[in-house]
């Protein structure tokens, strides 16, 4: 591994290879917590079962005491962005949650989030969720060496605005992907719209997290009393989508996704080592 003037942070094939078992946790954790989502089960409950996944797996709870973040994982419930905090909160029928994880294994990090219907969701908000995950994998599919950090940002933009009602979404700019590897939060940043200008170039050995927010009215947030919750400032739902993808000589490999991300570039005729190795 080597770090560059600009800081980022370029891996060996061999640290690739340690950053997907982290993933994997990451991964697999995320699998038990979709499968838990129920009416009924408190976000507390999630936060418990998450922790008991990520150390049974050896690994480390990446956010817990991260800048005194108080739980293992964000559970962000409905107009809820980013960052909520797993507490009392029962989950009802009809609720979408956002859930994001993180965890290190090896001194490497991990970090990836989905969004889950509880019980019978109303169709906007499937949809929503529908759009934002298509969105993550049109950014992840852009994570090629010879591209730019801009490109995933592009894709993300352009996948979100060719929908249905595409125009009528917010694409939530204060929050962004990030490099990752040694630490959870690195450069570049990645940006989930076309932030124009130069940005740089993507090789071989860079890991970013790609993880767009998308919302059903405003792009607008603010944070809670709590310092913590970001919520939409005109009420309507949001989710999130993320995944920690490395840029391969074979294609993008996406750490935290089971099949490395096999199923979905396939669908979407990217080439991947995913398709051959897992
Ligand atoms: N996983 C989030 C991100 O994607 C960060 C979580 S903030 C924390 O960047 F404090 F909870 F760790
Ligand atoms: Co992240």
């Amino acid at each position: 591994m080597f770090r560059r003037k600009d800081r980022i942070e370029v891996k060996t094939p061999e640290q690739i290879l340690l950053m997907r078992e982290a993933g994997l946790v990451v991964g697999r954790t995320l699998e038990l917590l979709r499968e838990s989502v129920r009416p009924g089960i408190s976000t507390r409950e999630l936060d418990a079962l998450a922790e008991e996944s990520i150390r049974s797996h050896g690994a480390v709870p990446s956010f817990l005491g991260y800048h005194g973040y108080p739980a293992s994982i964000c559970t962000s419930v409905n107009d809820e962005v980013v960052h909520g905090i797993p507490g009392d909160r029962v989950l009802q029928d009809g609720d979408q949650i956002s859930i994001d994880c993180g965890a290190i294994l090896s001194g490497w990090h991990g970090d990836a989030a989905i969004t889950v219907g509880v019980g019978d969701v109303d169709a906007a908000s499937l949809e929503l969720s529908r759009v934002t995950e298509e969105a993550l994998w049109r950014g992840l599919a852009a994570a090629v060496a010879g591209g730019s950090v801009r490109d995933i940002g592009v894709a993300v933009e352009s996948s979100v605005r060719s929908q249905p009602a595409g125009e009528s979404y917010g694409i939530v700019e204060e929050y962004v992907g990030h490099g990752i590897g040694t630490s959870m939060h690195m450069e570049p940043n990645v940006p989930n719209y076309d932030h124009g200008g130069k940005s740089p170039q993507l090789v071989v050995g860079m890991a970013l997290a790609v993880e767009p927010m998308v919302c059903a009215g405003s792009r607008h947030t603010r944070t809670l009393a709590d310092d913590w919750t970001v919520v939409t400032t005109d009420g309507g739902r949001a989710c999130h989508w993320e995944h920690t993808v490395a840029v391969t000589a074979e294609g993008p490999w996406v750490l935290t996704a089971i099949d490395g991300g096999a199923a979905r570039f396939a669908e979407l005729g990217v080439a991947s080592p995913a398709a051959t190795r897992h």
